[in-house]
């Protein structure tokens, strides 16, 4: 109820602004609304272990499935750390675990899509070494929202630090 006002507000705005019909930038990043809470920040985690992975995503756009994206780097990420489709480019990261689909709203998982799972397994790289502190970095995709605007998907990045072991 709540949530619906706030955006019937928002697109009686849109309209009465105008801006929201004109192109929004590419890149929308928003960072930091979804919640990692496994694994727990600063763990210390062997190269080829695994780990317990929890994400709670934000849905700010109200999807019935919100797609995240998860990978590591070896700096602290930012938004503007991605790129246009909301990666991390090329040498940008350390390794990508992979992309999952979140259904919303207790659907059941959509058929053919892969729901995050409840452990992910630490890369071996000869990049890293023991004691190296490195990112786990969620992008969740935002699509289609407000409704009806045609504006291009959007992007959460939330990430905890972590150490090598
Ligand atoms: C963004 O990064 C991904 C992964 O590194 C890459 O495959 C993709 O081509 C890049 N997209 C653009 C628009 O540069």
């Amino acid at each position: 109820m709540v949530s619906s006002l706030a955006t019937t507000v928002l697109i009686i705005l849109c309209g009465a602004l105008y801006a929201c019909s004109t192109p929004l930038s590419s890149r929308q990043v928003e960072s930091g609304h979804g919640i990692l809470s496994a694994p727990t920040s600063g763990i210390v985690v062997a190269q080829g272990s695994s780990f317990p992975f929890e994400f709670r995503d934000s849905n700010w756009c109200e999807d019935g499935y919100s797609p995240i994206a998860v990978w590591l780097t070896d700096y602290a990420p930012s938004a503007s750390s991605l790129n246009s489709t909301g990666q991390f480019a090329e040498g940008g990261y350390t390794y990508y675990f992979g992309s999952y689909l979140i259904p919303n709203f207790g659907l059941p998982v959509l058929s053919g899509s892969i729901p995050p799972p409840s452990s992910l397994v630490f890369p071996v790289s000869s990049d890293l070494s023991a004691g190296d502190e490195v990112y786990l970095a969620v992008v969740e995709t935002g699509n289609n929202c407000p409704p009806g605007l045609n504006v291009p998907p959007q992007y959460e990045l939330s990430s905890i630090s972590m150490t090598v072991g």
